[in-house]
């Protein structure tokens, strides 16, 4: 059976045009693996706390050594972790809020980007330690920058994917949401989710 991890970052919940475009994807995705199954990261619903000072001691201390505070902290990093892990496939609802992602994401990347487990340096240089799946997207806009240079979302989303080791990656653009062309920039959204080939 296969697994899809679906990661949600809207500020608007299943409103979000973000979700909506994911939840169209993964509808598909179903029908081509019916018995598959879903597992939803909510991290609006369910936020993750930054990472402080807390954090950090929590996960270098010694699993034995830890406080129930610490055991906690390191219990969802490990759970986070263990979601990435055991998916096949990734779907990463990922708006653009003040020309990056949603802090709730970065939250989330800041908690599985662990050297060690995801990642480790090598006398060659940084490797990721995932192995590859395919990785999907959704990159909704208020205003347009995919093709302006401003873009500074979704090359950072490669750029840690690829750090950790996931390097099959689709992006949907959904631009100009904001703006007049908004329903025109959802139906070429659907219709590039629609002719996908997923797996
Ligand atoms: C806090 C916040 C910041 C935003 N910043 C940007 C931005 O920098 N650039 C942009 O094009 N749109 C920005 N927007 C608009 C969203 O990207 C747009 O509404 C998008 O459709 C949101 O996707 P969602 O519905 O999945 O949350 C922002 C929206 C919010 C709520």
């Amino acid at each position: 059976m296969k697994t899809l991890l679906h990661v949600k970052s809207s500020v608007f919940g299943d409103q979000g045009q973000s979700a909506q475009l994911a939840d169209r994807l993964i509808q598909r995705w179903l029908h081509q693996n019916p018995e598959g199954q879903v597992v939803v990261r909510d991290l609006v619903a369910e936020p993750i706390a930054h990472f402080d000072m807390q954090t950090i001691s929590a996960l270098s201390t010694e699993a034995a050594q830890r406080s129930p505070d610490q055991q906690a902290v390191a219990a969802l990093s490990d759970r986070l972790i263990a979601e990435l892990q055991e998916a096949d496939t990734l779907v990463l609802a990922a708006p653009m809020y003040n020309f990056a992602v949603p802090s709730q994401l970065k939250a989330w990347f800041d908690q599985i980007a662990k050297n060690g487990v995801t990642f480790r340096y090598t006398e060659q240089g940084p490797e990721g330690l995932l192995q590859d799946r395919p990785v999907y997207v959704l990159a909704t806009r208020g205003g347009e920058y995919r093709d302006a240079g401003l873009d500074f979302q979704i090359p950072w989303v490669k750029q840690i994917l690829g750090f950790i080791g996931l390097k099959q990656i689709e992006v949907v653009y959904a631009e100009g949401l904001n703006m007049s062309g908004a329903d025109a920039a959802i139906d070429q959204a659907h219709s590039e989710l629609d002719s996908l080939a997923l797996s």
